[in-house]
């Protein structure tokens, strides 16, 4: 029996080691080949091997797929599948009610119902407390087993490929096909052919025992979602700003240097950007965040277009080069992926508290544009646009990012070249044999920019460094009125780019009404379904997701005051909105959450019907 349905919702949950994100990484890979539309959202914690079988241990992988437009990885889960006892007791309260769990039997032993910290002799597989939902208990350990009873490979090795099994069965409820999964293992284990075939086999084990399995009858059929024509691809927000940045060098026709220190959730930016050698792509791992930033700096002053990213631990380390970057005034990207802060904080968990420290967090008055991504294909416009701003306007741009777009995927259509705007570097032009003008490295254009002047070109000869700059000369200069001046002429630059950047615009509801919702970053998702239902519903409700943060767009403070009440959700304790009631002097109201996690639809829904 096979019922259609518009979309579902998935959690792979098991022990950090069980395999969880490859096999949610497979599945998602194989509905976006399917055509649906896709948001997960992976889950994990921040040590490498965190104690097996506990709480603390859960690794997640929450997908929503559909054949209708999906923004965030669901409020509730359709379908549990859980390794083990500690992911079934973390996760059920995502689960709807009635929804399935397909329990692995062999992680519901007396040790893992321990760690699980379920009371002496309670196993909620045998008793009555998961009554409200379908249950499907298979011993996904003892059928790998059988699936490689004729392998040479040892037990660890067969039984951490039970979550193939698990994924073959999931494939075999949606009806997907295995063949995107089998070209992948045929890559990854390519040099290690028996367990390349193990894996195969078990998830092939997996697939056919739903065909057999006479419990399970329910099937799904989830078509292909409305998206506009083209070719598309999974993409996670750090991939895609891998390509953002590729793509801008590109168009800018410059080489691009990549210096960063390996940072949870930041590293997975180099590791994409090695990749591009081909493109003459320099990525440098260096020994520390200031080295990473520096080397960067190094790059833009010799003509290439110098990257950083890092997480917010990171950016801190990188502050005063960052001042450095604001009074060289030279183009430079800095990516910071946020997290959980203070200090180390939560790694492997998502936080939007460092709008503060991009705004204001470094010594004097260090202005730069702040720009903000707000899903993960969003991060490939959103960084081909930080790139621009940095080249044309000669200035560091920092883009914010978070943990929760950076590891998140979704389908991602593959633009064209000419489609994507040219940008135009300013550079000096040397000067000829016999001419005797002078080059004034600091003359601004009407954007207040100046003139990206290369290292050992004629007559560009140039003195360059932290201390105070004279106006248009450049030369070192102590003089106070100077320095007052050349403090308000870098601000006013600026605040000048809202010149040469677009208007704000709303992503739904009416010009004028009850309620707006302001959002930036990754809270996108969730404002948009929460204006996309109350609207259905017959609420005067807009929303504006902001991505230029500083300078703010020019008609944002029009945009608020046209509505009654202002909601300002945000995954902090309360940032953006301070900034928009000290600029537009907005009795706005605030829902903050700072649990490590994204916001559910819901919880957003609630506060906004409150208000209206
Ligand atoms: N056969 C062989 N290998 C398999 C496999 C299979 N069937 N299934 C998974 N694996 C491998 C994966 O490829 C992965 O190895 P790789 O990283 O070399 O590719 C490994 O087993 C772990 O699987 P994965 O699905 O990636 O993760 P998991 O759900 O088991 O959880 C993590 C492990 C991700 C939680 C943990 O290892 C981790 O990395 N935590 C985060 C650490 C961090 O960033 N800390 C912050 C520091 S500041």
């Amino acid at each position: 029996m096979r019922t259609q349905l518009k979309e579902a919702t998935i959690l792979f949950a098991g022990d950090s080691g069980d395999g969880i994100q490859l096999t949610g990484g497979q599945f998602t890979n194989t509905a976006a080949q399917s055509g649906n539309d896709i948001s997960t959202f992976p889950n994990f914690p921040a040590e490498i091997r965190a104690p097996q079988g506990t709480l603390a241990g859960v690794s997640g992988f929450q997908l929503k797929f559909g054949s209708v437009n999906i923004y965030t990885p669901g409020d509730e889960c359709d379908v549990l599948v859980t390794m083990n006892a500690a992911a079934l007791k973390a996760n059920l309260s995502t689960l709807k009610k009635g929804g399935i769990i397909i329990a692995n039997e062999g992680g519901f032993d007396a040790k893992n119902l321990r760690l699980a910290k379920y009371p002496e002799g309670v196993n909620p597989l045998n008793n009555q407390t998961l009554d409200d939902y379908e249950v499907h208990t298979i011993d996904v350990t003892k059928m790998t087993r059988e699936a490689l009873k004729s392998s040479n490979l040892g037990q660890k090795e067969i039984d951490r490929s039970k979550n193939m099994f698990v994924l073959g069965f999931v494939y075999w409820i949606y009806n997907r096909s295995l063949d995107k999964t089998i070209d992948y293992l045929s890559a990854k284990f390519a040099k290690k052919p028996e367990l390349l075939e193990a894996n195969i086999n078990v998830l092939k084990a997996g697939y056919n025992f739903g065909e057999t399995a006479e419990a399970f009858t329910a099937r799904y059929e989830i078509g292909p979602a409305p998206l506009p024509k083209g070719i598309y691809r999974s993409i996670s927000g750090n991939q895609a700003i891998g390509l953002g940045l590729l793509a801008a060098t590109q168009k800018a026709g410059l080489q691009l240097f990549y210096g960063s220190y390996p940072i949870t959730p930041a590293s997975t930016i180099l590791h994409e950007l090695a990749k591009y050698k081909n493109f003459g792509v320099k990525t440098f791992q260096a020994e520390d965040e200031i080295a990473a930033i520096c080397s960067a700096i190094g790059a833009s002053f010799g003509g290439a277009l110098g990257v950083t990213g890092s997480s917010g631990p990171g950016i801190a380390l990188k502050g005063e080069a960052l001042g450095l970057a604001v009074i060289l005034e030279i183009p430079l990207v800095v990516c910071n992926i946020q997290r959980g802060g203070p200090s180390t904080g939560l790694p492997t968990k998502t936080e939007q508290a460092d709008l503060f420290q991009a705004l204001y967090g470094r010594n004097g008055e260090a202005p730069m544009p702040v720009i903000s991504t707000r899903s993960p294909s969003d991060c490939f416009e959103t960084t081909l646009e930080a790139c621009r701003i940095a080249i044309e306007h000669m200035t560091p741009v920092l883009l914010l990012s978070d943990g929760y777009i950076a590891n998140g995927s979704e389908p991602w259509k593959f633009p064209k070249s000419a489609d994507l705007p040219t940008i135009k570097p300013s550079m000096a032009t040397p000067r000829s044999n016999g001419s005797d003008e002078v080059f004034l490295p600091y003359k601004r254009d009407e954007k207040l920019s100046r003139k990206w002047a290369l290292p050992g070109m004629k007559g560009l000869q140039h003195r360059i460094g932290g201390i105070e700059k004279e106006h248009e000369t450049g030369n070192v200069s102590y003089d106070p009125d100077n320095h007052e001046f050349m403090t308000r002429l870098r601000a006013e630059k600026i605040e000048k780019i809202n010149e040469h950047t677009p208007q704000q615009k709303l992503d739904n509801g009416p010009d004028s009404g009850d309620l707006l919702i302001i959002g930036w970053g990754s809270t996108y998702g969730s404002i948009k379904t929460v204006v996309r239902d109350l609207i259905a519903e017959g609420y005067s409700v807009a929303h504006a997701h902001i991505r230029y943060l500083n300078p703010l767009p020019k008609n944002l403070g029009t945009i608020i005051q046209s509505y009654k009440h202002v909601l300002v959700p945000e995954m902090n304790n309360g940032q953006l909105i301070k900034v928009l009631r000290d600029k537009y002097l907005v009795d706005a109201v605030g829902l903050n959450k700072i649990k490590g996690m994204p916001f559910t639809a819901n919880e957003i829904k609630n506060k906004a019907v409150g208000l209206i």
